[in-house]
Protein backbone atom coordinates (compact mmCIF):
# COMPACT_ATOMS: atom_id res chain seq x y z
CA UNK A 1 0.00 0.00 0.00
CA UNK A 2 1.54 3.47 -0.90
CA UNK A 3 -1.52 5.51 0.70
CA UNK A 4 -0.80 8.97 1.95
CA UNK A 5 -1.99 11.01 4.06
CA UNK A 6 -2.80 14.80 3.48
CA UNK A 7 -2.73 16.92 7.02
CA UNK A 8 -4.62 20.26 6.80
CA UNK A 9 -2.43 22.08 9.64
CA UNK A 10 -3.60 24.20 12.62
CA UNK A 11 -6.70 22.44 14.17
CA UNK A 12 -6.84 22.35 17.42
CA UNK A 13 -7.11 18.43 18.83
CA UNK A 14 -10.02 18.69 21.72
CA UNK A 15 -12.39 16.12 23.45
CA UNK A 16 -12.05 12.25 24.72
CA UNK A 17 -9.90 9.40 22.62
CA UNK A 18 -9.58 6.23 23.77
CA UNK A 19 -5.83 4.09 23.68
CA UNK A 20 -5.72 1.22 22.13
CA UNK A 21 -4.00 -2.14 23.47
CA UNK A 22 -0.21 -2.28 23.50
CA UNK A 23 1.91 -3.38 20.36
CA UNK A 24 4.67 -4.66 22.05
CA UNK A 25 2.87 -6.40 24.95
CA UNK A 26 0.40 -7.77 21.70
CA UNK A 27 3.75 -9.13 19.75
CA UNK A 28 5.39 -11.06 22.87
CA UNK A 29 1.64 -12.24 24.51
CA UNK A 30 0.43 -13.78 21.20
CA UNK A 31 3.54 -16.07 20.58
CA UNK A 32 3.92 -17.02 24.39
CA UNK A 33 -0.07 -18.10 23.73
CA UNK A 34 1.15 -21.33 21.52
CA UNK A 35 2.98 -22.67 24.68
CA UNK A 36 -0.61 -23.77 26.01
CA UNK A 37 -2.03 -27.16 26.13
CA UNK A 38 -5.61 -25.26 25.64
CA UNK A 39 -6.85 -22.75 23.79
CA UNK A 40 -6.63 -19.22 25.02
CA UNK A 41 -8.61 -15.78 24.64
CA UNK A 42 -6.48 -12.52 23.92
CA UNK A 43 -8.44 -9.30 24.68
CA UNK A 44 -7.60 -5.41 23.92
CA UNK A 45 -4.99 -6.46 20.73
CA UNK A 46 -4.51 -3.17 18.53
CA UNK A 47 -5.81 -3.82 15.04
CA UNK A 48 -2.75 -3.31 13.10
CA UNK A 49 -0.55 -4.70 10.62
CA UNK A 50 1.76 -6.62 13.00
CA UNK A 51 -1.07 -8.36 14.87
CA UNK A 52 -2.42 -9.77 11.29
CA UNK A 53 1.12 -10.68 10.43
CA UNK A 54 1.20 -12.62 13.82
CA UNK A 55 -2.47 -14.41 12.94
CA UNK A 56 -0.66 -15.41 9.57
CA UNK A 57 2.23 -16.86 11.10
CA UNK A 58 0.28 -18.59 13.63
CA UNK A 59 -1.93 -20.20 10.97
CA UNK A 60 0.99 -21.07 8.86
CA UNK A 61 2.27 -22.85 11.69
CA UNK A 62 -0.80 -24.77 12.57
CA UNK A 63 -2.92 -23.15 15.28
CA UNK A 64 -6.56 -22.30 14.89
CA UNK A 65 -6.46 -18.44 15.31
CA UNK A 66 -9.69 -16.16 14.98
CA UNK A 67 -8.88 -12.22 15.10
CA UNK A 68 -12.13 -10.21 15.39
CA UNK A 69 -12.91 -7.02 17.08
CA UNK A 70 -9.92 -7.02 19.28
CA UNK A 71 -9.78 -10.01 20.37
CA UNK A 72 -8.48 -13.36 19.18
CA UNK A 73 -8.82 -16.59 20.08
CA UNK A 74 -5.45 -18.99 19.61
CA UNK A 75 -6.04 -23.02 19.98
CA UNK A 76 -2.42 -23.82 19.79
CA UNK A 77 -3.18 -27.80 19.81
CA UNK A 78 -2.79 -28.28 16.11
CA UNK A 79 0.36 -26.25 15.66
CA UNK A 80 2.63 -28.72 13.83
CA UNK A 81 5.74 -26.93 12.42
CA UNK A 82 9.03 -25.33 14.14
CA UNK A 83 9.88 -23.32 10.51
CA UNK A 84 8.20 -20.06 9.57
CA UNK A 85 8.45 -18.96 6.09
CA UNK A 86 10.61 -15.97 5.81
CA UNK A 87 8.01 -14.20 4.00
CA UNK A 88 6.03 -13.41 6.82
CA UNK A 89 9.02 -13.62 9.23
CA UNK A 90 10.29 -10.58 7.93
CA UNK A 91 7.54 -8.41 8.12
CA UNK A 92 7.84 -7.75 11.60
CA UNK A 93 10.33 -7.91 14.25
CA UNK A 94 8.85 -9.61 17.23
CA UNK A 95 8.51 -12.68 14.94
CA UNK A 96 11.82 -14.01 16.25
CA UNK A 97 9.84 -14.31 19.84
CA UNK A 98 8.91 -17.59 17.93
CA UNK A 99 12.21 -19.35 18.32
CA UNK A 100 12.44 -19.69 22.01
CA UNK A 101 8.29 -21.23 22.08
CA UNK A 102 9.26 -23.12 19.23
CA UNK A 103 12.19 -24.81 20.30
CA UNK A 104 10.43 -25.45 23.87
CA UNK A 105 7.21 -27.33 21.65
CA UNK A 106 9.56 -29.31 19.13
CA UNK A 107 13.41 -28.95 20.65
CA UNK A 108 14.20 -27.15 17.39
CA UNK A 109 13.08 -23.90 15.86
CA UNK A 110 14.56 -22.29 12.44
CA UNK A 111 13.38 -18.63 11.91
CA UNK A 112 14.31 -16.73 9.63
CA UNK A 113 16.16 -13.32 11.36
CA UNK A 114 13.74 -10.92 11.88
CA UNK A 115 12.23 -8.00 10.12
CA UNK A 116 10.91 -4.67 11.60
CA UNK A 117 11.48 -0.37 11.11
CA UNK A 118 15.52 0.24 10.00
CA UNK A 119 16.16 2.41 12.89
CA UNK A 120 19.83 1.25 13.16
CA UNK A 121 21.83 -2.21 13.55
CA UNK A 122 19.30 -4.12 15.62
CA UNK A 123 21.57 -6.69 16.68
CA UNK A 124 20.30 -10.35 18.62
CA UNK A 125 23.82 -11.31 20.34
CA UNK A 126 22.01 -11.07 23.66
CA UNK A 127 19.11 -13.42 22.49
CA UNK A 128 21.57 -15.78 20.99
CA UNK A 129 23.71 -16.06 24.64
CA UNK A 130 20.67 -16.37 26.86
CA UNK A 131 19.82 -19.68 24.68
CA UNK A 132 23.10 -20.99 24.65
CA UNK A 133 22.90 -20.35 28.94
CA UNK A 134 19.73 -22.42 28.87
CA UNK A 135 21.59 -25.35 27.15
CA UNK A 136 20.18 -24.70 23.35
CA UNK A 137 22.79 -24.98 20.41
CA UNK A 138 22.40 -22.08 18.40
CA UNK A 139 23.63 -21.63 14.95
CA UNK A 140 22.67 -18.54 13.04
CA UNK A 141 24.22 -19.83 9.23
CA UNK A 142 22.55 -18.01 5.97
CA UNK A 143 20.86 -15.37 8.30
CA UNK A 144 18.45 -18.25 10.11
CA UNK A 145 18.15 -18.48 13.65
CA UNK A 146 18.57 -22.29 13.91
CA UNK A 147 18.07 -23.63 17.59
CA UNK A 148 17.81 -26.74 19.18
CA UNK A 149 17.93 -28.26 22.96
CA UNK A 150 17.12 -32.24 23.72
CA UNK A 151 16.14 -30.47 27.63
CA UNK A 152 16.62 -26.46 27.88
CA UNK A 153 17.69 -26.02 31.74
CA UNK A 154 17.91 -22.97 33.74
CA UNK A 155 20.41 -20.50 34.34
CA UNK A 156 21.55 -17.22 35.37
CA UNK A 157 21.37 -14.87 32.51
CA UNK A 158 23.27 -11.92 32.54
CA UNK A 159 22.42 -9.49 29.88
CA UNK A 160 25.08 -6.94 28.62
CA UNK A 161 22.30 -3.87 28.36
CA UNK A 162 18.66 -3.73 29.77
CA UNK A 163 17.11 -5.46 25.98
CA UNK A 164 13.44 -5.97 25.34
CA UNK A 165 13.56 -8.36 22.46
CA UNK A 166 16.16 -10.53 24.63
CA UNK A 167 14.33 -10.02 27.97
CA UNK A 168 11.20 -11.56 26.17
CA UNK A 169 13.41 -13.87 24.18
CA UNK A 170 14.73 -15.01 27.90
CA UNK A 171 11.43 -15.56 29.49
CA UNK A 172 9.96 -17.76 26.65
CA UNK A 173 12.98 -20.12 26.88
CA UNK A 174 12.93 -19.97 30.74
CA UNK A 175 9.50 -21.21 31.21
CA UNK A 176 10.12 -24.32 29.08
CA UNK A 177 13.85 -24.64 31.05
CA UNK A 178 14.01 -27.26 34.01
CA UNK A 179 14.21 -25.06 36.96
CA UNK A 180 15.51 -22.27 38.10
CA UNK A 181 16.58 -18.70 35.79
CA UNK A 182 17.27 -15.85 37.02
CA UNK A 183 17.95 -13.09 34.05
CA UNK A 184 20.05 -10.13 35.26
CA UNK A 185 20.04 -6.31 33.89
CA UNK A 186 16.73 -7.46 32.44
CA UNK A 187 14.65 -4.87 30.51
CA UNK A 188 11.45 -3.27 32.89
CA UNK A 189 9.44 -2.02 30.38
CA UNK A 190 5.37 -2.50 30.77
CA UNK A 191 4.94 -4.69 28.22
CA UNK A 192 7.73 -7.19 29.71
CA UNK A 193 5.65 -6.58 33.18
CA UNK A 194 2.56 -8.26 30.73
CA UNK A 195 4.29 -11.02 29.81
CA UNK A 196 5.52 -11.62 33.04
CA UNK A 197 1.52 -11.13 33.87
CA UNK A 198 0.01 -13.27 30.73
CA UNK A 199 2.44 -16.34 31.28
CA UNK A 200 1.12 -16.32 35.17
CA UNK A 201 -2.46 -17.19 34.21
CA UNK A 202 -0.94 -19.86 31.64
CA UNK A 203 0.37 -21.40 35.13
CA UNK A 204 4.24 -20.21 35.01
CA UNK A 205 6.27 -19.27 38.03
CA UNK A 206 7.69 -15.56 36.99
CA UNK A 207 9.08 -13.08 39.65
CA UNK A 208 10.16 -9.62 39.65
CA UNK A 209 9.03 -7.92 36.09
CA UNK A 210 9.42 -4.72 36.04
CA UNK A 211 12.68 -4.73 37.98
CA UNK A 212 16.08 -5.30 36.51
CA UNK A 213 16.38 -9.39 38.23
CA UNK A 214 13.60 -11.64 36.73
CA UNK A 215 13.07 -15.14 38.63
CA UNK A 216 11.62 -17.92 36.35
CA UNK A 217 10.71 -21.44 37.58
CA UNK A 218 10.15 -23.21 34.31
CA UNK A 219 9.13 -26.59 32.99
CA UNK A 220 5.61 -27.17 34.15
CA UNK A 221 2.85 -27.76 31.37
CA UNK A 222 1.24 -24.21 31.02
CA UNK A 223 -2.70 -23.58 30.13
CA UNK A 224 -4.90 -21.70 27.90
CA UNK A 225 -5.87 -18.65 29.81
CA UNK A 226 -8.23 -15.59 29.62
CA UNK A 227 -6.16 -12.22 29.64
CA UNK A 228 -6.63 -8.24 28.39
CA UNK A 229 -3.93 -6.75 27.14
CA UNK A 230 -1.81 -3.82 28.84
CA UNK A 231 -2.87 -0.04 27.35
CA UNK A 232 -0.51 0.93 24.64
CA UNK A 233 2.20 3.01 26.10
CA UNK A 234 3.40 4.68 23.18
CA UNK A 235 0.21 5.58 21.68
CA UNK A 236 -0.70 7.24 24.82
CA UNK A 237 2.43 9.02 24.58
CA UNK A 238 1.62 9.77 20.98
CA UNK A 239 -2.06 11.32 21.87
CA UNK A 240 -0.62 13.12 24.40
CA UNK A 241 2.24 15.15 22.42
CA UNK A 242 0.17 15.66 19.65
CA UNK A 243 -2.70 17.17 21.79
CA UNK A 244 0.09 19.57 23.51
CA UNK A 245 1.32 19.98 19.70
CA UNK A 246 -1.56 21.73 18.61
CA UNK A 247 -2.64 23.84 21.90
CA UNK A 248 -5.29 21.67 22.55
CA UNK A 249 -7.16 20.08 25.35
CA UNK A 250 -7.70 16.16 25.12
CA UNK A 251 -8.79 13.73 27.60
CA UNK A 252 -7.11 10.58 26.92
CA UNK A 253 -8.75 7.01 28.67
CA UNK A 254 -7.92 3.83 28.76
CA UNK A 255 -4.39 4.96 29.80
CA UNK A 256 -2.13 3.78 32.60
CA UNK A 257 -0.56 7.17 34.00
CA UNK A 258 2.25 5.85 35.81
CA UNK A 259 3.63 4.43 32.79
CA UNK A 260 3.71 8.14 31.22
CA UNK A 261 5.92 9.68 33.77
CA UNK A 262 8.81 10.04 32.09
CA UNK A 263 7.18 12.15 29.22
CA UNK A 264 4.85 13.65 31.62
CA UNK A 265 7.60 15.21 33.62
CA UNK A 266 9.39 16.25 30.01
CA UNK A 267 5.79 18.21 28.68
CA UNK A 268 5.43 19.58 32.27
CA UNK A 269 9.11 21.39 32.04
CA UNK A 270 8.29 22.52 28.43
CA UNK A 271 4.74 23.71 29.92
CA UNK A 272 2.23 21.93 29.04
CA UNK A 273 -0.61 20.89 31.43
CA UNK A 274 -0.72 17.55 32.25
CA UNK A 275 -3.61 16.17 34.79
CA UNK A 276 -4.20 12.38 35.74
CA UNK A 277 -6.00 9.96 37.65
CA UNK A 278 -6.93 6.16 37.64
CA UNK A 279 -7.26 5.33 33.62
CA UNK A 280 -7.03 8.79 32.09
CA UNK A 281 -4.44 11.83 31.58
CA UNK A 282 -5.94 15.35 30.45
CA UNK A 283 -3.38 17.06 28.27
CA UNK A 284 -3.84 20.91 27.71
CA UNK A 285 -1.46 23.37 26.08
CA UNK A 286 -1.80 27.12 24.85
CA UNK A 287 0.90 26.28 22.33
CA UNK A 288 3.84 27.94 23.64
CA UNK A 289 6.68 25.22 24.59
CA UNK A 290 10.04 26.05 26.73
CA UNK A 291 12.97 24.28 25.17
CA UNK A 292 14.33 20.94 27.18
CA UNK A 293 17.08 18.27 26.81
CA UNK A 294 15.85 14.40 26.56
CA UNK A 295 17.76 11.61 26.56
CA UNK A 296 16.83 8.32 25.50
CA UNK A 297 16.74 5.23 28.46
CA UNK A 298 14.81 1.97 28.58
CA UNK A 299 12.22 2.29 31.26
CA UNK A 300 11.22 4.17 33.07
CA UNK A 301 14.11 6.14 31.45
CA UNK A 302 12.35 8.31 28.34
CA UNK A 303 11.61 6.15 25.72
CA UNK A 304 13.29 5.74 22.51
CA UNK A 305 9.52 5.64 21.00
CA UNK A 306 8.65 8.91 21.60
CA UNK A 307 11.67 10.72 20.82
CA UNK A 308 10.88 11.50 17.17
CA UNK A 309 7.22 13.24 18.15
CA UNK A 310 8.81 14.84 20.80
CA UNK A 311 11.44 16.36 18.76
CA UNK A 312 8.73 17.02 15.99
CA UNK A 313 7.36 19.79 18.96
CA UNK A 314 10.29 20.83 20.17
CA UNK A 315 11.25 22.30 16.56
CA UNK A 316 8.60 25.06 17.58
CA UNK A 317 9.60 25.47 21.73
CA UNK A 318 11.71 28.81 22.42
CA UNK A 319 15.18 28.25 22.85
CA UNK A 320 17.51 25.04 21.52
CA UNK A 321 16.82 21.78 22.49
CA UNK A 322 19.33 18.60 23.03
CA UNK A 323 17.95 15.46 22.20
CA UNK A 324 20.49 12.36 22.56
CA UNK A 325 19.24 9.33 21.56
CA UNK A 326 21.26 6.16 22.68
CA UNK A 327 19.12 3.46 21.46
CA UNK A 328 19.07 3.71 17.76
CA UNK A 329 21.43 5.28 15.45
CA UNK A 330 18.98 5.96 12.48
CA UNK A 331 16.52 7.22 14.78
CA UNK A 332 17.62 11.17 13.58
CA UNK A 333 16.38 10.49 9.79
CA UNK A 334 13.53 11.72 10.31
CA UNK A 335 14.84 15.16 11.16
CA UNK A 336 15.44 15.57 7.07
CA UNK A 337 11.75 15.71 6.69
CA UNK A 338 11.71 18.06 9.35
CA UNK A 339 13.99 20.51 8.07
CA UNK A 340 11.60 20.30 4.77
CA UNK A 341 9.16 21.76 6.75
CA UNK A 342 11.42 24.57 8.23
CA UNK A 343 12.85 23.15 10.88
CA UNK A 344 16.47 24.34 12.35
CA UNK A 345 18.10 21.04 13.33
CA UNK A 346 21.83 20.04 13.32
CA UNK A 347 22.96 16.35 14.43
CA UNK A 348 26.12 15.63 15.93
CA UNK A 349 26.61 11.88 16.22
CA UNK A 350 23.47 10.65 18.66
CA UNK A 351 22.93 14.05 19.60
CA UNK A 352 20.10 16.67 18.45
CA UNK A 353 20.18 20.21 18.05
CA UNK A 354 17.51 21.60 18.26
CA UNK A 355 16.68 25.77 17.48
CA UNK A 356 12.54 26.73 17.75
CA UNK A 357 11.65 28.58 15.06
CA UNK A 358 8.23 30.68 14.65
CA UNK A 359 6.40 27.91 12.71
CA UNK A 360 6.85 24.61 10.66
CA UNK A 361 4.82 24.79 7.27
CA UNK A 362 3.58 22.02 5.31
CA UNK A 363 5.83 20.08 2.90
CA UNK A 364 5.30 16.54 1.31
CA UNK A 365 7.17 14.54 3.24
CA UNK A 366 7.94 10.93 4.14
CA UNK A 367 7.34 8.76 7.20
CA UNK A 368 11.05 6.54 7.15
CA UNK A 369 9.93 4.38 10.39
CA UNK A 370 6.79 3.26 12.41
CA UNK A 371 7.19 6.28 15.05
CA UNK A 372 8.74 9.25 12.24
CA UNK A 373 5.42 8.49 10.71
CA UNK A 374 3.71 9.39 14.15
CA UNK A 375 6.56 12.69 14.47
CA UNK A 376 5.39 13.80 10.80
CA UNK A 377 1.60 13.65 11.54
CA UNK A 378 2.43 15.65 14.64
CA UNK A 379 4.34 18.01 12.79
CA UNK A 380 1.77 17.98 10.23
CA UNK A 381 -1.10 18.62 12.82
CA UNK A 382 1.18 22.07 13.67
CA UNK A 383 2.48 23.04 10.72
CA UNK A 384 0.84 26.02 8.29
CA UNK A 385 -0.39 24.50 5.55
CA UNK A 386 -0.60 21.33 3.97
CA UNK A 387 1.47 18.41 4.26
CA UNK A 388 1.90 14.96 2.84
CA UNK A 389 3.24 11.97 4.08
CA UNK A 390 3.83 9.26 1.55
CA UNK A 391 4.65 6.08 3.75
CA UNK A 392 1.02 5.64 5.02
CA UNK A 393 1.63 1.76 6.08
CA UNK A 394 4.84 2.60 8.22
CA UNK A 395 2.20 3.86 10.18
CA UNK A 396 -0.38 1.58 9.84
CA UNK A 397 1.55 -1.22 11.44
CA UNK A 398 1.60 0.03 14.64
CA UNK A 399 -0.87 2.52 15.56
CA UNK A 400 -4.74 1.38 15.52
CA UNK A 401 -6.71 4.08 13.41
CA UNK A 402 -4.38 6.88 14.12
CA UNK A 403 -5.74 9.37 11.77
CA UNK A 404 -9.21 8.23 12.83
CA UNK A 405 -8.94 9.16 16.34
CA UNK A 406 -6.90 12.67 15.54
CA UNK A 407 -9.56 13.39 13.35
CA UNK A 408 -12.43 12.27 16.27
CA UNK A 409 -10.87 15.49 18.17
CA UNK A 410 -10.65 17.58 15.23
CA UNK A 411 -7.67 17.07 13.41
CA UNK A 412 -8.61 17.70 9.79
CA UNK A 413 -6.63 14.39 7.71
CA UNK A 414 -7.36 12.57 4.53
CA UNK A 415 -6.31 8.78 3.57
CA UNK A 416 -5.26 9.60 -0.06
CA UNK A 417 -4.95 6.65 -2.35
CA UNK A 418 -2.01 6.10 -4.83
CA UNK A 419 -1.63 3.97 -7.51
N1 LIG B 1 20.85 -4.57 21.57
C1 LIG B 1 22.04 -5.23 21.37
N2 LIG B 1 22.02 -6.60 21.33
C2 LIG B 1 20.89 -7.31 21.45
C3 LIG B 1 19.66 -6.63 21.63
C4 LIG B 1 19.67 -5.25 21.68
O1 LIG B 1 23.10 -4.61 21.25
O2 LIG B 1 20.94 -8.55 21.39
C5 LIG B 1 20.82 -3.09 21.64
C6 LIG B 1 20.04 -2.46 20.48
O3 LIG B 1 20.88 -2.24 19.37
C7 LIG B 1 19.53 -1.18 21.09
C8 LIG B 1 19.30 -1.56 22.56
O4 LIG B 1 20.07 -2.73 22.80
O5 LIG B 1 20.51 -0.18 21.04
C9 LIG B 1 17.86 -1.82 22.95
O6 LIG B 1 17.25 -2.69 22.02
P1 LIG B 1 16.02 -3.63 22.42
O7 LIG B 1 16.46 -5.03 22.28
O8 LIG B 1 15.50 -3.19 23.75
O9 LIG B 1 14.97 -3.29 21.31
P2 LIG B 1 14.04 -4.28 20.50
O10 LIG B 1 13.64 -5.42 21.37
O11 LIG B 1 14.63 -4.57 19.18
C10 LIG B 1 11.82 -3.15 21.29
C11 LIG B 1 10.61 -2.60 20.62
C12 LIG B 1 10.97 -1.32 19.90
C13 LIG B 1 11.52 -0.33 20.91
C14 LIG B 1 12.70 -0.95 21.69
C15 LIG B 1 13.19 -0.08 22.83
C16 LIG B 1 9.30 -4.56 20.13
C17 LIG B 1 8.75 -5.50 19.12
N3 LIG B 1 10.08 -3.59 19.69
O12 LIG B 1 12.77 -3.38 20.25
O13 LIG B 1 9.78 -0.82 19.36
O14 LIG B 1 11.99 0.82 20.25
O15 LIG B 1 12.29 -2.21 22.25
O16 LIG B 1 12.19 0.18 23.73
O17 LIG B 1 8.99 -4.68 21.32
C18 LIG B 1 8.53 0.49 17.92
O18 LIG B 1 7.54 0.14 18.58
O19 LIG B 1 8.48 1.39 17.05
C19 LIG B 1 9.80 -0.16 18.16
C20 LIG B 1 10.81 -0.08 17.32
Amino acid sequence: MKDRLRIQGGMRLEGEVAVSGGKNAAAAIIPASLLADSPSTIENLPDIEDVHVFVELLRWLGAKVVFEGNTMQVDPRTVDKHNPPYELVSRIRASYYLAPVLLGLFKRAKVPMPGGCDIGARPIDQTLKALRVLGAEVNTEDDVLDCSADELMGGDIFLDMPSVGATVNSMLAAVNATGATAIHNAAKEPHIVDLANFLSSMGASVKGAGTDLIRIRGGRQLHGTNYTVVPDQIETGTLMIAAAATAGDVMITGAIPTHMESLSAKLLEMGVNVQSEDDWIRVRSNGAFRAVNVKTQGYPGFPTDLQQPLSAVLTVASGTSIVTETLFESRFRFLDELRRMGANVRVIENTAIITGVERLRGAKVSATDLRAGAAMVIAGLMAEGVTEINGVDFILRGYERLDGKLCGLGASIQRIQVE
